[in-house]
């Protein structure tokens, strides 16, 4: 059981690495004293896609361009080919942003779970990350699970 999760990581791992290749630069807008926010963007590097940080004392302005809902903020939001992701979103989750490139605004990953990308290799919280529809006034749905403990 743990050789077949394993081997679908590894696949979702390449998949999200091939797309890092066709995928445009990514810029992160963080605090400068968010640990996390640049493990995040760490790690997103080391998956292959090109990315900037941008230290910013308030997200409040970038965030309200970019059309991120109050209640599925996190602690950082990054911007790539016209999409927002908010908070501690996983490879796997951009990877098919990046691939399927649906009608959305972004994807959120509100709050900051256990275990998420740059939260740490601890034990894993369940926890979704949203798509964020372009209408403010539509809800967001879910696209990807994260089932850590499942
Ligand atoms: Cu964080
Ligand atoms: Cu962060």
């Amino acid at each position: 059981m743990i050789t077949y999760k394993k081997s679908i990581l590894a696949a979702l791992a390449l998949l999200a690495s091939a797309s890092a290749a066709a995928a445009g630069p990514i810029t992160v807008y963080k605090t400068p004293w968010c640990g996390c926010c640049h493990a995040w963007a760490e790690a997103v590097e080391k998956a292959g896609y090109q990315v900037t940080s941008v230290d910013l004392e308030d997200l409040t302005q970038v965030r309200k361009q970019a059309g991120v809902p109050a209640d599925m903020e996190g602690c950082h939001v990054a911007a790539v080919d016209g999409y927002f992701l908010e908070g501690h979103v996983p490879l796997e989750a951009i990877g098919r942003l990046l691939s399927e490139r649906p009608d959305v605004a972004g994807l959120a990953v509100p709050g900051m779970p256990q275990g998420s990308l740059g939260m740490g290799s601890g034990p894993v919280d369940n926890y979704e990350v949203y798509a964020v529809p372009r209408e403010q006034s539509e809800t967001p749905s879910v696209f990807y699970k994260v089932g850590g403990r499942g």
